[in-house]
């Protein structure tokens, strides 16, 4: 599923296509609370934090439908160097979504539409020559809470992925292991004696301790989703070990993820052989958008789920071209990831909207959560463009009372949807828009996908013999 240099726009045609982008101001949150919000949604960590876009030749794995009877997104990092730790994501993150896609999206579970799985990431740290991500995974058509969290460790030093229970010295494994049982058994919800069985058995111990970070302090916070060691309904446990009581168990690479963790170094060295460089196209407006919609015939494409490195690039280059106007539907955790993508899009005169954090259905969170997704992403945008959006495209469509209220942002749905998500196929892709293309539609796109921004030439060269002009969602709107 890595890009090929050869076909750039032919590869990744696979469940996931490797996308650029990522979070940057993303907090690690080894002590936060967890379950207290939409994913990535919570920062904590004493105020330390990893900025994504400083990671050289970052890439975001990006896979999501945008469909309401079919909700699922999941993304997450893929850093130079790192390949091995790649792999073990992906492997999880791609049987996560097949087994979702299997048993929500096909048949009579399609119809229903009531599930949705969201997988998301954060750095926990990224510094030195040690690499930590979170995986935090929603899956609501699972038992319980559907809330489970992995943590996935990287040594730069030996080049070699890491789990959680390798921050601990395999000699110090047990006795570490005698202490996380001792503070679990008081917890209300815990059966002492099984914990026994979940726990000595040291395969089975690998997948339960499977969430452990360091606070900013040195302390080693262990996070056990639902039911892993307790009852289901009693929720998480979180446990939390000073510094003190975890240095003599801490492993080599446990020390230096504590001290990466505490104090970064700065840049990160996992001796990558090949950082791909971020190509960034420098076209700018050269004027304001004067297009009277009123007088000619519009159009409005618009791309969701970006940034996305190098497919969003690739666009721009073909936009310019046709000195087309579109609207970006930006998400924050890549936008966070890929300002500079976000920059170019806006210096060329493209419009700029928000798609919350990390693409979650807004109508099954709480007004707080809601406001959360979408300040938090215009905030990004704002620190990446000089300017705050105005329009926002509720993931899947779903938007409510709840969601509208808790923003003072204005929803943009479409009239065409090319369901390139599904397809990934940039001859479908350009059909579909040639064909049902009605003056003022607002057409629907991801730039995440390389068939889909293939598509574009196609779609461009074709509505602009017909006369259409290519103009962003406002530019339209102001005409109606
Ligand atoms: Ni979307």
């Amino acid at each position: 599923m890595r890009k090929s240099s050869l076909f750039p726009s032919l590869v990744l045609l696979g469940s996931l296509s490797l996308t650029a982008a990522c979070s940057s101001g993303v907090p690690a949150s080894p002590g936060s609370e967890p379950g207290d919000g939409p994913a990535g949604s919570s920062p904590a960590n004493g105020g330390h934090t990893v900025d994504p876009a400083r990671i050289r030749g970052l890439e975001i794995v990006t896979d999501s439908s945008e469909h309401g009877a079919c909700r699922y997104a999941a993304s997450y990092p893929a850093v130079p160097g790192a390949e091995r730790m790649t792999s073990a994501m992906q492997k999880d993150v791609e049987q996560r979504v097949d087994t979702f896609r299997t048993g929500s999206c096909e048949g009579d579970a399609a119809a229903e539409g009531s599930a949705e799985l969201n997988i998301s990431y954060e750095f926990l740290a990224a510094s030195g020559d040690v690499l930590g991500v979170r995986l935090t995974t929603r899956d609501g058509s699972a038992a319980g809470s559907g809330l489970s969290n992995s943590t996935y460790w990287y040594d730069g030093e030996d080049q070699a992925a890491r789990t959680a229970l390798d921050l601990v010295d395999e000699a110090s494994q047990d006795d570490f292991v005698s202490a996380l049982k001792e503070k679990l058994k008081s917890r209300e919800g815990v059966d002492a004696a099984s914990l026994d069985g979940i726990l000595d058995d040291p395969a089975n111990r690998t997948a339960v301790v499977d969430d452990m970070v360091f606070t900013a302090d040195g302390g080693l916070t262990a996070t056990f989703d639902r039911g892993e060691v307790g009852v289901p309904a009693a929720d998480q446990y979180v446990v939390t070990f000073p510094k003190t009581a975890v240095a003599p168990w801490l492993s080599d690479f446990g020390k230096r993820v504590q001290r990466q963790t505490g104090r970064p170094s700065g840049g990160l060295d996992l001796g990558a052989t090949h950082e791909p460089e971020p190509s960034v196209p420098v076209e700018t407006a050269s004027e304001d958008d004067t297009t009277d919609c009123a007088q000619v015939t519009c159009i409005a494409l618009t791309f969701d789920d970006g940034p996305a490195a190098p497919e969003t690039a690739t666009l721009l280059t073909y936009l310019a071209r046709y000195k087309a106007r579109a609207t970006f539907f930006t998400v924050g955790q890549n936008v966070a990831a890929h300002p500079e993508l976000v920059r170019a899009e806006s210096d060329a005169g493209h419009e700029i909207g928000n798609h919350s954090w990390n693409h979650p259905d807004l109508t099954g969170l709480t007004p707080d959560e809601v406001r959360s997704q979408l300040e938090r992403t215009s905030t990004a945008i704002e620190a990446a463009t000089g300017k705050a959006p105005t329009l926002f495209r509720p993931p899947y469509g779903a938007v409510n009372d709840t969601v509208k209220a808790a923003t003072t942002l204005s929803p943009v749905l479409w009239d065409v949807d090319t369901e390139d998500w599904k397809h990934r196929d940039a001859a479908k892709v350009a059909r579909t828009v040639i064909d049902k293309a009605k003056p003022n539609d607002v057409v629907l796109m991801h730039d995440i996908h390389p068939t889909s921004v293939a598509a574009v030439p196609e779609i461009l060269r074709t509505l602009t013999e017909r006369g259409f002009h290519f103009v962003t969602v406002s530019r339209l709107r102001a005409a109606l």
